[in-house]
């Protein structure tokens, strides 16, 4: 009889600890689907506004888009979130990150996007004399279609010569310090990138002039309307336009243009975007 109370009470016990156990998984799986929802309904909520409908929106920005529209409530909603994006709700040199994309012609780099101190693109090449200044180096690509750029335009008649292109770390940093001494550094960051931060340092860039005049009055030439006309068919935008120095934080620059390829430079250009607000809104996504 006292084995039958043993054995009775043993197989109650068992029970209970069975049934304990499964009431607890029950109760967690039901607090885990709960959790899920809550997050899913705050997505939706975080995704149900003005901002959500652009595929460039992030949702960890959406704060910054919010106070961005409010200082800013001119701005399109699109132009907030690529602003945002871009990082121009916050200083300069401030939040910066290594450039992703390297040795393409989608590198981006800006004052929030840095090349290593030790980045040397690779394929770089010689300019001939007759296109350059001597000692100036440029991506192959970059090089074979600037050069049919320069005979093409000499077929116009128009006299293109380069007289900046690749410029390491430590050229950059001698020429920006060398800006700082007699400038000062606000005025220097406003048409010398620190270095790192030169999109000099991709080897896809090159500054031009009419030859032998100064690069400083390319903007009243021939060969600037030239330029502007036909650069995109070889691969080249205007990098620092006029009135985009709130996106490029550079002056305008009539001088400089930035190597991206045929298609995307005639995209570029059809768009009327800068290279930065072209990549946040279309290449970004892509590339990462
Ligand atoms: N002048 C351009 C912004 C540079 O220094 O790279
Ligand atoms: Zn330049």
């Amino acid at each position: 009889m006292k084995k039958i109370v043993i054995i009775l009470s043993s197989i109650i016990v068992i029970i209970f600890v069975v049934l304990m156990i499964f009431l607890f998984n029950t109760n967690s799986k039901n607090k885990d689907i709960e959790d899920i929802k809550e997050k899913e309904t705050e997505e939706v909520k975080h995704n149900d506004n003005e901002f959500s409908k652009y595929s460039y929106y992030k949702m960890e920005n959406l704060q910054r888009y919010k106070s961005y529209k409010t200082n800013n409530p001119d701005l399109s909603v699109d132009d907030v979130i690529t602003r945002v994006n871009l990082n121009l709700d916050k200083t300069v040199y401030t939040d910066t990150m290594p450039s992703s994309n390297l040795n393409t012609n989608y590198l981006l780099v800006n004052k929030f996007n840095y090349l290593d101190n030790n980045y040397i693109p690779n394929n770089l090449e010689l300019l001939d004399n007759s296109y350059a200044k001597s000692g100036i180096y440029l991506v192959k690509e970059a090089k074979d279609n600037l050069e049919k750029l320069i005979n093409e335009a000499k077929n116009d008649n128009m006299n293109i010569r380069v007289v900046s292109a690749y410029r390491s770390y430590s050229y950059q940093e001698n020429l920006y310090n060398n800006y700082v001494k007699n400038d000062g550094v606000s005025l220097a960051d406003t048409y010398s990138a620190r270095p790192g931060y030169s999109e000099h340092q991709t080897g896809l860039v090159v500054d031009v002039t009419r030859a032998f005049d100064d690069f400083n009055n390319f903007e009243n030439t021939e060969e600037y309307n030239w330029m502007m006309k036909n650069a995109a068919d070889y691969g080249f935008i205007l990098r620092y336009p006029k009135d985009k120095e709130s996106i490029t934080t550079y002056s305008f620059e009539a001088w400089h243009y930035r190597y991206v390829g045929i298609d995307l430079a005639k995209k570029i250009k059809a768009s009327n975007l800068t290279f930065d607000e072209y990549y946040v809104r279309y290449l970004e996504s892509d590339n990462n």
